[in-house]
């Protein structure tokens, strides 16, 4: 049957003063869930309370959600959340704040809901917005979890790290303000510049991929190419940051419709087993599976058509450069360096890797056999 495409919630506002829009919100109370004090030490956390008090709304603010965001830490949102009973609920921060903000809304809104496991499939949610509508802030350029209907939460007394997507958690509102991604350290543009990168690539070469989307990914790769390492040796150049923030957003609406592929299979993979950050992880593994998606011809015509457009040859060769230009490593060893562990667990890898979502709709679909072959490519670097 065929799949709808949806783009975005209600509104997406970029640019300069995109965080005006508060101004003219309708409501009673926000709750605004962040990660830590970045945003407050930078002045923003101000301007939004002081914008949302101008609309007559009451605000309060959640902290502490951590970089994995944990169900126990969602939880805890969510009774804050019954307690004060907000119409808005802010995500503000980088995806692991935004996720958060979503996965509480779901067990805000539906208080027969105590886990993880009753939130994640096959169980289906509900629908949302009976008690709050949801805003995304996003605070760096990666996720694109302010138009992804997905969430990632873990559980670290179970040692599980759970994916759950559902059109439901499609945010209302997006806010893409330039300047608040502007104090994000060198690597961490890397990192989560390269994941939209990622993002970009894996939704224009996915076997889901339709001429919208394709519209979308192929001019958001293009531009995220170009953008991402003037955003890293100039950050403080606004033009950048916001050529970033758009892009990711952009390659997010292509990605949560049409889904990814296996870079993010091996990534959610290697950071669950081993804690390798997740845009670090896609960035190492990326051009081994440009390389390796090269034998579907469909594939290879689009990184062909990247290539020239950007003035080169081989796309994969191109990918590892630039990747040596953002300092990130050439291979997993160099971020695990445990070969023994790495042997030892290489089967479990290359399973978890077959079953995580994102494999199915890879141009080419490696069996366990393959994926143990692509671990070892990634860690050796060969
Ligand atoms: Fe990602």
């Amino acid at each position: 049957m065929m799949r709808p495409m949806k783009l975005a919630g209600d509104y997406v506002l970029f640019g300069n003063g995109a965080l005006e829009y508060l101004k003219g919100i309708n409501g009673k109370k926000a709750l605004i869930v962040i990660s830590g004090g970045s945003i407050e030490r930078s002045g923003y956390l101000k301007i939004i309370q002081d914008y949302l008090n101008e609309a007559g709304i009451e605000s309060k603010v959640f902290r502490g959600v951590e970089p994995d965001p944990s169900i126990q830490t969602v939880l805890k949102g969510a009774e804050e959340m019954k307690k004060f009973e907000p119409d808005w609920i802010i995500g503000l921060g980088g995806g692991s704040a935004m996720d958060a903000a979503k996965a509480m809304w779901i067990f805000y809104e539906h208080p027969q809901f105590k886990t993880l496991e009753d939130i994640a499939a096959p169980n289906v949610i509900p629908p949302l917005r009976n008690k709050a509508k949801m805003i995304c802030i996003p605070t760096t350029s990666g996720s694109a979890s302010e138009v992804s209907r997905s969430i990632v939460i873990s559980d670290p007394e179970k040692h599980i790290k759970v994916g759950i997507g559902n059109m439901e958690m499609m945010p209302d509102i997006a806010l893409l303000e330039p300047g608040i991604t502007a104090s994000m350290p060198e690597h961490i543009t890397a990192d989560t510049g390269i994941d939209a990168l990622t993002h970009a690539l894996e939704a224009y070469v996915s076997n889901r991929a339709n001429d919208l989307s394709d519209t979308l990914a192929e001019k958001a790769a293009i531009e995220i190419f170009k953008y991402l390492p003037l955003a890293c040796r100039h950050g403080e150049e606004l033009l950048y940051r916001e050529k970033m923030q758009n892009f990711s957003m952009i390659a997010g609406i292509a990605f949560t419709n049409v889904s990814l592929g296996i870079v993010h299979s091996m990534a959610h993979t290697v950071g669950g087993k081993y804690g390798v950050a997740h845009g670090l992880a896609d960035g190492i593994i990326l051009p081994y599976i440009v390389e390796y998606n090269m034998q579907s011809e469909e594939a290879k015509k689009k990184y062909d058509n990247l290539a020239k457009i950007l003035g080169g040859k081989d796309f994969a060769e191109m990918v590892r450069n630039l990747n040596k230009e953002l300092n990130i490593p050439a291979n997993l060893k160099e971020v695990i360096n445990n070969d023994e562990d790495f042997e030892k667990n290489l089967e479990y890898l290359a399973t978890i890797a077959k079953n995580d979502g994102c494999t199915k709709t890879n141009p080419v679909i490696p069996d366990v056999e393959g994926f143990k072959e692509l671990f070892k490519k990634a860690y050796y670097g060969k």
